[in-house]
């Protein structure tokens, strides 16, 4: 602990500071210094590629939390339910929001929210008519005092922890929770679902916690005689276990048109949706051992062009990329030099000079290399980058 919290100040109050908008100021405009340029015709494309594996009677929960992996929440939403999906799935009741302010869902579709609510929440997901995941007996007995006391009916779904270790009710006491909710007069039991730790695994681990799925959602049906909708697969299940597809599958990432292990070959078509970019800002020649940006981690080993590109960690463009990758301008690959900064990256173009101020800098997407690949060279997940892509990025839908 820092100790440095305000004295004047108890926890949770929140400090209101006066600003005022200025409506005289217009908002920016193009050419952007970064941008992400989404391909909403990709996005379709790579909903057909799911459809043509998962087949019609199969409903697929459109992935959009995170503004739907940096992509916009809204028009990924709108998209899809162009679409025909209607069922959508977000991180929080507070993202759920954010969505129903931005875009008028159609009013057969339904939303999702993942995390196991804290109480105070709950009576957001009624007002808003958001679905509830439930992993305990003590948010089923307040959801339904909340809901009767609205005189409302408040649909929850059951997420079962059958391996993943984050989030849900075991197995073992999945069918107590699943007897209160059905006792529970003001609370309508929408699904049960659980999330695969290795889903691109279909054996092992993966197998016994599809087993352990079934377990709790047959012993459930054959004791109550209903059905209820069931759904597990994400993009790497929907992809190697044909066996786990159930009532519903969740595909994010493959949406977005990532490949859920970089690494491997995508057995499955599907186009990326981002193009993540910036421009060219200055061009200059460097004689031999100029050194080049912070720590001076490169210098030129001999006399080059060096071009400064508009975008760095604070637009997505990971720190940890640093002197490990490469990005295109005009068609050509070029290596990245130097310590990415905050708001700038240093691009060697060496003999070049076909490279101009206020070119295009493709740093992932279809003219560069993916984000898979960029993933790679940091160390981390195609995942990660593309909701890294910060607010600073301009989303321009094409
Ligand atoms: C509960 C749940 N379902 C589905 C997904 C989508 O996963 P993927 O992007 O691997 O398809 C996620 C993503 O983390 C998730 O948390």
């Amino acid at each position: 602990m820092s100790g440095f919290r305000p004295e004047s100040q108890p926890l949770v109050t929140p400090v209101s500071v006066s600003h005022e908008q200025n409506s005289a100021v217009t908002a920016p405009v193009g050419p952007y210094l970064s941008e992400a340029l989404i391909s909403l015709d990709n996005l379709r494309h790579n909903l057909a590629c799911i459809r043509a594996i998962t087949g019609p009677q199969c409903r697929i929960m459109g992935i959009v939390k995170a503004n739907a992996y940096g992509h916009g929440a809204a028009q990924v939403t709108a998209t899809l339910e162009e679409e025909g999906v209607r069922d959508f799935g977000v991180a929080n009741i507070h993202e759920a929001i954010e969505l129903l302010q931005e875009h008028r869902m159609q009013p057969d579709s339904r939303l999702l929210a993942f995390a196991s609510p804290l109480a105070e929440h709950i009576g957001l997901y009624m007002q808003h008519g958001v679905e509830m995941t439930v992993c305990d007996h003590e948010t089923v007995r307040s959801a339904q005092a909340i809901a009767a006391a609205d005189g409302g009916r408040l649909r929850v779904q059951v997420k079962v922890d059958t391996g993943m270790g984050r989030l849900g009710v075991t197995p073992e006491e999945a069918a107590g929770l699943l007897e209160l909710i059905d006792a529970s007069p003001n609370l309508e039991l929408t699904g049960i679902y659980t999330h695969f730790a290795e889903s691109h695994i279909p054996e092992g681990f993966t197998a016994s916690q599809r087993e352990r799925f079934l377990g709790v959602t047959s012993a459930y049906e054959e004791r109550t005689g209903k059905t209820v909708t069931k759904h597990a697969s994400n993009s790497g299940a929907i992809i190697s276990m044909s066996d786990a597809r159930f009532d519903m599958v969740r595909p994010g990432i493959l949406l977005y048109g990532c490949h859920p292990v970089d690494a491997a070959p995508s057995p499955v078509d599907v186009r990326p949706v981002m193009q993540f970019q910036c421009r060219v800002i200055f061009v200059k020649d460097v004689p031999a051992g100029a050194s080049v940006s912070y720590s001076r981690t490169w210098s030129a080993p001999a006399t080059t062009r060096i071009a400064t590109i508009s975008a760095g960690y604070a637009d997505g463009f990971h720190r940890t990329l640093s002197n490990r990758t490469r990005i295109c301008i005009g068609g050509k690959s070029f290596r990245q030099v130097g310590t990415v900064t905050m708001d700038q990256t240093m691009i060697e173009l060496g003999s070049d000079d076909s490279v101009k101020v206020g070119d295009t800098a493709v740093l992932f997407g279809w003219d560069g290399p993916s984000a898979g690949e960029q993933a790679i060279a940091a160390g981390t997940i195609s995942y990660e980058l593309l909701c890294s892509v910060s607010r600073r990025v301009k989303r321009i839908f094409v």
